[in-house]
């Protein structure tokens, strides 16, 4: 994707430390524990960067030498809404670091032929207008199942909302950014394409099946 031709709602997190550990990720050696680990946590160091502009207040609060007025997050605490299966992977290390978070899951898988995604569960707190929600899902390949999810988050009310993928495809990046251009993307990297099977190259595979040991 040229640089051109990027959304302004993108944001490649290119830490080294992520870069590395999606290099290991992206190995078609790398078993499914060490896998798991190291997704578990390129999801920190992504959860990170989404919070860095989660609105702010203060609180007076008591040093052992002060009182001070003390920088405090503002607000409900925030929801991750995982799409299933692989988002439950990003889930776990954004817990490690938001671990008041409330949590959503939205079932999806996508149809063999027409890519198009298809329901199976939805759940997510009732309250969700009045919470920022990070929607996570590690490949965003074609952008369809990605799309109507954060669709029916709106649906339900929720304003502020952001997505934190693993990896993405240009297409997916487009797609979302058109359908949604009020959520901002944050992906670890970029890659070239999709496959006629709607994988992302040179991607990393299937994200679930790696996770879980499936295939
Ligand atoms: N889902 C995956 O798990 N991998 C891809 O490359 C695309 C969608």
């Amino acid at each position: 994707m040229a640089e051109t031709d990027l959304p302004k709602s993108l944001v490649v997190v290119d830490h080294p430390l992520v870069l590395h550990k999606l290099t290991l990720m992206r190995d078609k050696n790398t078993p499914s524990a060490v896998f798991r680990q190291l997704l578990r946590e390129i999801s920190l160091l992504l959860a990170y960067e989404v919070a860095r502009d989660l609105p702010m207040t203060t609180q007076t609060i008591e040093t052992p030498l002060a009182e001070m007025e003390a920088p405090i997050l503002k607000g409900k605490k925030l929801v991750i809404v995982s799409i299933l299966r692989a988002g439950n992977g990003l889930l776990e290390g954004m817990l490690d670091l938001m671990p008041s978070a409330r949590i959503g899951h939205i079932g999806l898988y996508r149809d063999p032929v027409t890519l198009q995604p298809v329901e199976y569960y939805f759940k997510v707190p009732a309250d969700i207008e009045e919470r920022p929600v990070i929607v996570v899902d590690p490949m965003l390949a074609t952008g369809n199942s990605t799309s109507y999810a954060i669709h029916k988050l709106k649906e339900k009310g929720a304003k502020d909302v952001r997505l934190v993928c693993l990896l993405a495809a240009p297409e997916g990046v487009r797609r979302v950014a058109s359908q949604h251009p009020d959520v901002p993307i944050y992906t670890a990297a970029v890659d070239r394409c999709l496959n006629d099977h709607g994988y992302i190259v040179p991607g990393l595979g299937d994200a679930g099946d790696r996770m879980f040991g499936t295939k």
